[in-house]
């Protein structure tokens, strides 16, 4: 797949969007175009240069002077079909030690603050990635206000969290080891603990050349094998590569309605399905006190109550769904879509009743069953570094 056939969705929209659009979603969509042609900064300037950029290929984009062009070193994975190559970032190149090192401090309990809680306690690969709660319980069985997301395809993110707050996964990472209900632990305590475990200190020192290792040299660790963990090659990839029997045709309607009728690919477009952006669907926002989102980050009245639109890929495996984790069931997410969502002070624009038929839903909730795919089944590690 080019990139300008993966992108013409995206150009189309962007042509046709009125003035009146939320600024708030502006930026992540152009700078989602900006990682999608290699990280080409110049994108997020402007909207001039926006069609230009469309037809330059991927090696003019990165020969630009202030986009340095991300060496994809030998041995660089392979990402399913339907993905694009990972941008490793220049500070942080890939190498398969250091994703085994981050896999392994990934696992480990011992870097919470009573060794009972490890990244994978709330992300874990039996729930995709997730763990399968409405909300996440931390450390002494402390319970978070917000659902654990997906860590699989957050390659191609552009922010994290559910408001966006870390700009980087290496960013993000060094946040729950430290959060009181999350691991609750210190960094420095994580530190001396791993430097004390002679295991460990042999794994960092091979990939980043020192003992002298502090909690960012985990956080790229860690950072680097979740750029690793994918999810592509689903019914829907292999379709539109040209395998027409790989969706039933009730996923083939629902696709129709996903794209036409329903336009979720307003929000959810793109190889990851979707263009980064916050917007307030009015989850939660119907409860005593809502989580105001976005707004706590950008401070922008427009944000209240927005959130991150996350990925649909493996959405069939991570629910419960939405920030709050308030929806059971994809049934229960397209009929909150067709109903128009919660109306709210800051309701989306977009989210207009849909009046689906009960079999256009069905059809719906199936073609949402063909973005399962595969590039993420990791095992556990049977043991770890003493
Ligand atoms: C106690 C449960 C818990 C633990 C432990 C935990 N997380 Fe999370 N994680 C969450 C929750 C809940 C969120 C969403 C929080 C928010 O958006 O404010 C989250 C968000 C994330 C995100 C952002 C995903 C996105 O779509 O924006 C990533 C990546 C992530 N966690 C990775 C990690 C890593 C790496 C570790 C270990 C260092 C870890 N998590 C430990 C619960 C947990
Ligand atoms: C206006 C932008 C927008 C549109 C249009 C939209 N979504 Fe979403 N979607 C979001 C945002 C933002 C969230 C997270 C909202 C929250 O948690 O408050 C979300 C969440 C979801 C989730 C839950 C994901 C998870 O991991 O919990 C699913 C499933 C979903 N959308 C499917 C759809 C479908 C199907 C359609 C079309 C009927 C659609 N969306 C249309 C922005 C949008």
């Amino acid at each position: 797949m080019n990139l300008r056939d993966a992108f013409s969705g995206v150009r189309n929209r962007l042509v046709r969007r009125t003035p009146a659009a939320s600024r708030s979603t502006r930026r992540p969509r152009i700078e989602f175009l900006a990682r999608a042609t290699a990280a080409c900064t110049a994108v997020s300037r402007g909207l001039a240069i926006l069609p230009a950029i469309l037809f330059l290929s991927v090696t003019a984009a990165q020969t630009k002077k202030d986009a340095p062009p991300v060496k994809q070193p030998a041995g660089d994975i392979r990402v399913p079909l339907g993905l694009l190559p990972i941008q490793w970032p220049a500070d942080n190149p890939y190498s398969p030690e250091k994703v085994e090192l981050g896999k392994l401090l990934y696992f480990d309990r011992r870097l919470s603050a009573d060794g009972t809680v490890s990244c994978a306690s709330c992300h874990h690969p039996r729930f995709a990635f997730t763990d399968g709660q409405p909300v996440s319980t931390g450390i002494k069985g402390q319970k978070g206000g917000r659902s654990a997301p997906t860590v699989i395809n957050r390659a191609y993110s552009l922010a994290q969290f559910w408001d966006g707050r870390a700009a980087t996964l290496e960013a993000q990472a060094i946040g729950p080891m430290a959060n009181p209900i999350e691991m609750g632990n210190t960094h420095e305590a994580i530190v001396a603990k791993l430097r004390s475990i002679p295991g460990y200190r042999a794994r960092f020192k091979q990939v980043f050349g020192s003992e002298d290792f502090t909690i960012d040299h985990a956080a790229k660790a860690i950072a680097t094998f979740e750029r690793t963990v994918l999810s592509g090659n689903a019914p829907y990839d292999r379709y539109k590569a040209g395998d027409k029997r790989a969706l039933t045709p009730e996923q083939v309607r629902g696709m129709d309605i996903y794209f036409n009728k329903a336009k979720c690919d307003q929000c959810h477009e793109g190889i990851n399905f979707t263009t980064n952006s916050y917007h307030n669907l009015g989850v939660g926002t119907d409860k005593p006190d809502p989580d105001v989102g976005r707004y706590a980050v950008s401070k922008n009245p427009a944000d209240w109550g927005a959130f991150k639109t996350p990925t649909l890929r493996e959405i069939a495996r991570t629910g419960p769904y939405m920030h709050d984790g308030s929806l059971k069931t994809l049934e229960e997410v397209v009929d909150y879509y067709d109903k128009g969502g919660i109306p709210n002070k800051n309701l989306d624009e977009k989210m207009k009743p849909l009046k689906l038929t009960a079999e256009e839903k069905k059809a719906l909730v199936a073609f949402l069953n063909a973005l399962s795919g595969e590039g993420w089944r990791e095992e556990e590690p049977k043991s770890f570094p003493e």
